[in-house]
């Protein structure tokens, strides 16, 4: 990634003025201190976003978007902090283009990848890649297709080592960059040849599928690099991102072919997870995209698999996509190329919520004849349907219900209503348990998030956090916390709107610091001094937890100890967080 130092960037931000910026993309209203708009990040009837002039922050008080302007720009327009950064930067002034190029460290290997690029690409150009064109012609990829991802082609007769050793590059560099082996030979061989992109459109490696030859693996890729890691990149992104705005959804699919084949119909917001499973990685880049996302993966029962577990994944960011099922065709591309055009995307109109995807498989091995196998179905998916939150989506899932089986709707939704109690009393009944096990969990909690929000306000309260809390037991939490200390020991002082720059690229931050900067709109917060007494508060109930929690463990392991020397230095150590002494 491009890096623009950090004095730019807050240099950037305070010649700007949010509210400024913000009001170029809808109209603001201001009231006392702050000003109000519709918050263009949900779908919003009244102005629930507030933008603060003095704090340079904006926070939504419905949906819990917040951030500094940076943030702001690259949540509206799609595009990365560091874009967003530049494209304000830009309009001061700033040439950003060129500085953040001799930055990138990695700009000689990515040179070479598109040495070898061109390499490939141009083999299969001359009279040697005749047989791969015609491969990629039956397989209806035409020559514009093959420009436009760079399609190529690795022979045996010419050999991409030797070439690039005419360049000077060492065989160590291209074994390292998993172009060559250790015996100084090529890693591709007679393959058709994708390149691999990283999320700003780099090639950072290849993968080579088989034409002519018979061969276990159908496609061979680099080997993992820093440059590389498939966990950690969607083919495409660089495209689709583009395309955004047009559309705004986005499509994940299993393979490339399957991408560049909707790109041959016009279709270019895909991307492809290149055979791994879905992510939580892969799940953040896309929600950072948009919140519309359809999964369209192969149709078999594999794909059906990955479906699941893609779910499962975006159920913990809170994004609930759509799905596409391809029936009895093998993946997109093939689906595609049976059905055309106007049916995939009369197939991404049509693309069903989770709730009917899971009715669909709940319909799988039963048959809906049989008044048992019925009745069985229809528990089974109320049970389902009270882990929605949409109360239209019940609705009219069970509306759906009533007409297909015949069944009065009340009865249907007196039989939801009961188990939806039932889970709520589950869920309940998880929470008694913690509740016994820490009666101030919730107490913690909320001294955790409240004492943050006073560190970003007042350098005391880090100083005082520093020397008196031990130790914040959430993870993100303590995280947060040890990041504007370590920003108060750089800067000697803290800026709220700075400090959101500094932490912009870690994204399992966000969800706290929105908790937090939201903790703004509630009257017992934003005061103007602080209460130091009230910090006291917190820190006292913080450390109140963590020793409670030392002592529950320390009880535990007690219980599960034979041996009686060891359980004597257990009961010691209890007795000393306890502060009693019993020897
Ligand atoms: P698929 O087997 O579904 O390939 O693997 P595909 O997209 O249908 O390709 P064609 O149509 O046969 O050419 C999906 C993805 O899994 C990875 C590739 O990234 C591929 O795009 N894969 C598959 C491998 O890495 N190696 C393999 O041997 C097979
Ligand atoms: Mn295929």
């Amino acid at each position: 990634m491009t890096k623009i130092s950090e004095e730019i960037i807050n240099d950037i931000r305070k010649k700007t003025d949010i509210v400024e910026v913000i009001s170029r993309y809808l109209p603001l209203t201001k009231k006392g201190k702050n000003y109000f708009g519709v918050c263009p990040f949900h779908d919003d009837h009244s102005p629930s976003m507030s933008v603060s002039p003095e704090k340079q922050i904006f926070t939504c008080f419905s949906c819990g978007a917040s951030g500094n302007v940076f943030t702001f720009v690259s949540n509206y327009e799609h595009i990365s902090f560091v874009e967003a950064v530049r494209l304000l930067g830009n309009k001061l002034g700033y040439n950003l283009e060129h500085s953040t190029k001799i930055e990138n460290p990695h700009q000689k290997d990515l040179e070479i990848y598109k040495l070898a690029t061109k390499f490939y690409q141009n083999n299969i150009n001359t009279v040697l890649g005749k047989n791969a064109i015609k491969y990629l012609e039956d397989r209806k990829i035409d020559r514009e297709t093959i420009k436009k991802f760079e399609i190529g082609l690795a022979i045996q007769k010419v050999s991409l080592t030797d070439y690039l050793k005419s360049k000077n590059i060492s065989l160590d560099k291209m074994i390292e960059l998993g172009i060559a082996n250790n015996t100084g030979n090529d890693i591709f061989v007679n393959r058709i040849i994708f390149p691999l992109y990283d999320l700003s459109g780099n090639i950072v490696a290849f993968s080579g599928r088989i034409y002519n030859t018979k061969d276990s693996s159908k496609y061979l890729n680099t080997k993992e690099t820093p440059l590389f890691k498939k966990r950690q990149l969607l083919y495409n992104y660089h495209r689709a991102h583009e395309h955004l705005r047009k559309n705004d959804y986005i499509i994940i699919m299993e393979g490339f072919m399957d991408v560049i084949r909707a790109s041959t119909i016009g279709i270019d917001n895909c991307v492809a997870t290149m055979g791994t499973s879905f992510t939580k990685e892969h799940a953040n880049l896309v929600k950072k995209m948009t919140d519309n996302i359809i999964l369209c993966f192969d149709g078999d029962a594999a794909g059906e698999e990955a479906t699941i577990s893609a779910i499962k994944v975006l159920e913990e960011i809170h994004v609930e996509p759509k799905i596409i099922r391809l029936e009895d065709y093998k993946d997109p591309d093939e689906y595609i190329i049976n059905k055309g055009k106007d049916a995939f995307i009369n197939k991404i109109t049509n693309a069903i919520s989770v709730i009917d995807f899971k009715m669909q498989l709940l319909r799988h091995d039963k048959n809906l004849k049989d008044i048992n196998d019925i009745s069985l179905f229809l528990e089974e998916t109320l049970k389902e349907l009270t882990k929605t939150k949409d109360e239209i989506v019940v609705e009219l899932t069970l509306r759906k219900m009533a007409q297909e089986f015949n069944i009065n709707y009340d009865t249907l939704y007196q039989k939801y209503k009961q188990y939806d109690q039932t889970s709520k009393v589950n869920r309940q009944d998880n929470q008694v348990v913690v509740k016994k096990n820490d009666t101030s969990k919730y107490q913690y909690e909320k001294a955790e998030l409240s004492l943050i929000y006073y560190m970003l306000k007042d350098s005391d309260v880090i100083n005082i956090v520093e020397k008196k809390v031990g130790y914040f037991p959430t993870p993100t939490v303590r995280y947060l916390s040890n990041e504007i200390i370590a920003y108060y020991h750089k800067y000697g002082q803290i800026n709220e709107a700075d400090f959101i720059s500094y932490i912009s690229d870690k994204e399992e931050l966000k969800p706290v610091i929105s908790n937090i900067l939201s903790l703004d709109s509630r009257p017992e917060f934003n005061k103007e001094k602080t209460n130091l007494m009230e910090i006291d508060d917190y820190i006292a109930s913080i450390n109140k937890y963590v020793k409670n929690k030392k002592i529950e463990e320390l009880e535990q392991s007690l219980g599960n100890e034979s041996d009686i020397k060891k359980q004597l230095e257990i009961i010691n150590e209890i007795s000393k967080i306890k502060g009693v002494k019993v020897w």
